[in-house]
């Protein structure tokens, strides 16, 4: 039984959170933007591409870990056998070294998919293609069903100054 459970509760908490993440950082990104919401709304191929950009600008999973089966090193840090290193996947992706004004999104990258929101080797994420797929359709879904996004700044203050706090409800 635990064999069936412990990865049902896996991929319940891997599948879920994190995709919801995915669309929420592009659905603030197309608030705050309206030049990429017009973008989206006349060619809907540009989904895709956008979607890779949100994945790189707000990795949904900002850390991830590896044991170190041998002594070795990283840089010049020395790392002996049996290590946990955490893995800083959000700020991997807005490395300078590898992504061109990091922190600007930018919906023509030209190394879009060099992104590692996924991780990276043997235990990638099983469920990108899922993700890509979900976050897709939700995203077509949501253009087609509505005629404008923006936020609230009652809410979540003024363009420049978002606060996105959770405020949870007073029963
Ligand atoms: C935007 C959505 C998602 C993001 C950003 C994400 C991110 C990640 C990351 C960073 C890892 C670790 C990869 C590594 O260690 O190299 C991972 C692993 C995994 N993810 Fe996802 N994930 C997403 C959606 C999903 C979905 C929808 C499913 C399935 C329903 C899923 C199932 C898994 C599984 C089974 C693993 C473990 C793979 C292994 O260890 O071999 N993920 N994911």
């Amino acid at each position: 039984m635990k064999e069936v459970v412990r990865p049902a509760t896996f991929l319940f908490a891997a599948g879920q959170e994190t995709v919801t993440k995915l669309l929420s950082a592009g659905l603030r990104t197309l608030g705050d933007r309206p030049e990429f919401e017009e973008k989206l709304r006349a060619d809907r191929s540009l989904i895709r591409p956008f979607l890779e950009e949100s994945l790189r600008m707000d990795s949904p999973t900002k850390v991830d870990f590896r044991l170190a089966r041998k002594t070795t090193t990283i840089g010049d840090v020395d790392i002996p056998a049996g290590t946990i290193v955490m893995l800083c996947l959000g700020a991997a992706n807005r490395d300078p070294r590898k992504f061109e004004d990091p922190n600007e999104f930018q919906l023509g990258r030209k190394n879009l998919h060099d992104h590692v929101a996924f991780g990276r080797g043997l235990h990638t994420c099983a469920g990108a293609p899922l993700a890509r797929v979900e976050a897709n359709v939700t995203m077509n879904r949501l253009l087609d069903r509505t005629r404008s996004f923006s936020i609230s700044e009652a809410h979540h203050g003024p363009a420049g100054d978002r606060r996105y706090t959770y405020e949870p409800p007073s029963f």
